[in-house]
């Protein structure tokens, strides 16, 4: 038999946009009972990009910690999931690895597929470091989420990145092998190249959602994965932190175990402190499930305990796989610097938002400075010629 070393998350860090604007805020706009919101979906609040941050800002933002900590050395792979992309053609991740300063000896690519094309990049990376154990892989996911104004989903939106190095010997998580996989070709949610805002099927997108929970959770049962009750947390893709019950709940009925809310509750609550404030951050909102869940206050130490995750993409393509947190993950953290990032946003009325939601970047190739809103360590400064142009602060 072939000795594999462990493979997994190395570090993990996030970060999110200037501006928030509080569920209240939008309640009192459209007329909707705040516990819809706060309760009926499980969201407080959702993060609003500036004028001048986008998901190469945000993605810049997330890994730049990472490169301060561990250097650039040994990463050979840049892989950037998003849904919300900037170009048909270039890998927001070139950007990303020039605002850092990695070495021209790496490769970048961008995936896509919805919400779940982060989960692919964790995949391809450990595939190369197994391939080779010296080699690092830089995976990041970055995603604004956005919806028509006054829709059923624009209570959903937010935005985030989250970056993962992904190494031999992770002092984080150790990804385990087994992963049950599952693709559907169903129209629940997605964005022609002609929109900026996402089309979506609501119910629809529920319902689709948890036969993925079913079709993965099979397939990796027969790929010989662990059993339910072994896992001490569960962190699912969450476009509402709602969603992650709905999941879960679906899950203990599927496999036949009893749905106790309260323990569903207990299990769960440590996984969306990062969504609920945040919002949906669609490529990284499973992974601010997992940021949850090691920053977690409540003091248990889950050394060598399993963790399942559920990664979804509308679409659909959806993936259950398990990791164990490496003893003594929490000396590593970057808790204080995570809350620091949730808590400098600045409270948005209305207005704004609106105003901001409304913004289209000028198209016509012309030269554009951007307004200075952002406070963050990248910026989009300017338009011109159809490039743009980031700088660093
Ligand atoms: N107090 C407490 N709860 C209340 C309430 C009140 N005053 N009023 C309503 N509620 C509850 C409802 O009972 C409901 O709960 P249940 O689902 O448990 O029954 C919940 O609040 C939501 O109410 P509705 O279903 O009436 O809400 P809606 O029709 O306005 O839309 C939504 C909800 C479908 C999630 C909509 O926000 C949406 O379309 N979101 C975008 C799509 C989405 O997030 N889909 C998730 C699966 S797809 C995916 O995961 C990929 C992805 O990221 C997009």
């Amino acid at each position: 038999m072939t000795h594999h070393p462990a493979i997994g998350i190395h570090d993990l860090s996030l970060a999110t946009t200037e501006f928030v604007l509080p569920h209240a805020t939008l309640a009192a706009h459209n007329g909707t009972e705040v516990g819809k919101y706060h309760i009926g979906i499980g969201q407080r609040s959702m993060s609003v990009p500036a004028a001048d941050e986008d998901i190469v800002t945000l993605a810049a933002a997330a890994a730049a910690p990472l490169i301060a900590t561990h250097g650039s050395d040994g990463i050979r792979t840049v892989v950037l999931a998003t849904e919300s992309a900037i170009d048909q053609a270039k890998s927001a991740g070139v950007y990303v690895h020039s605002l850092l300063g990695l070495p021209s000896a790496t490769r970048v690519v961008e995936l896509k597929q919805a919400c779940y094309a982060a989960t692919a990049g964790l995949q391809f990376a450990i595939g190369l470091v197994r391939r080779d154990p010296t080699h690092k892989v830089l995976v990041i996911a970055s995603d604004i989420s956005r919806y028509d104004l006054d829709s059923p989903g624009e209570a959903t939106q937010g935005a985030a990145a989250v970056a993962l190095l992904v190494t031999a010997d992770p002092a984080l998580v150790r990804i385990e092998d087994p992963s049950g996989v599952f693709t559907a070709d169903v129209m629940d949610f997605w964005r022609p190249n002609y929109r900026d805002t996402a089309l979506v099927d609501g119910q629809e997108s529920i319902t689709a959602y948890l036969q993925a929970v079913e079709g993965c959770w099979k397939d990796y049962t027969e790929q010989g994965g662990r059993a339910l009750q072994d896992f001490a947390a569960f962190c699912y893709h969450q476009p509402f932190t709602k969603m992650a019950y709905k999941a879960h709940r679906h899950l203990l009925n599927y496999t036949g175990h009893a749905t106790d809310e309260d323990a569903a509750r207990r299990t769960l609550a440590r996984t969306t402190a990062y969504n609920t404030v945040i919002g949906n951050s669609y490529t990284a909102s499973v992974y601010l499930a997992l940021a949850s869940l090691l920053d977690s206050a409540d003091g248990e130490d889950l050394s060598g305990k399993a963790v399942a995750f559920l990664s979804y993409g509308s679409g659909s393509v959806a993936e259950f796989f398990a990791g164990t947190l490496t003893p003594g993950y929490r000396t590593v953290l970057r808790t204080a610097a995570h809350t620091r990032a949730v808590q400098r946003r600045r409270e948005i009325d209305y207005a704004t938002y609106r105003q901001l939601h409304q913004r289209r970047l000028p198209a016509d190739g012309g030269e554009h400075l951007l307004p200075e809103q952002s406070t963050g360590p990248f910026r989009l400064a300017a338009l011109a010629g159809h490039k743009r142009i980031y700088t660093a602060r």
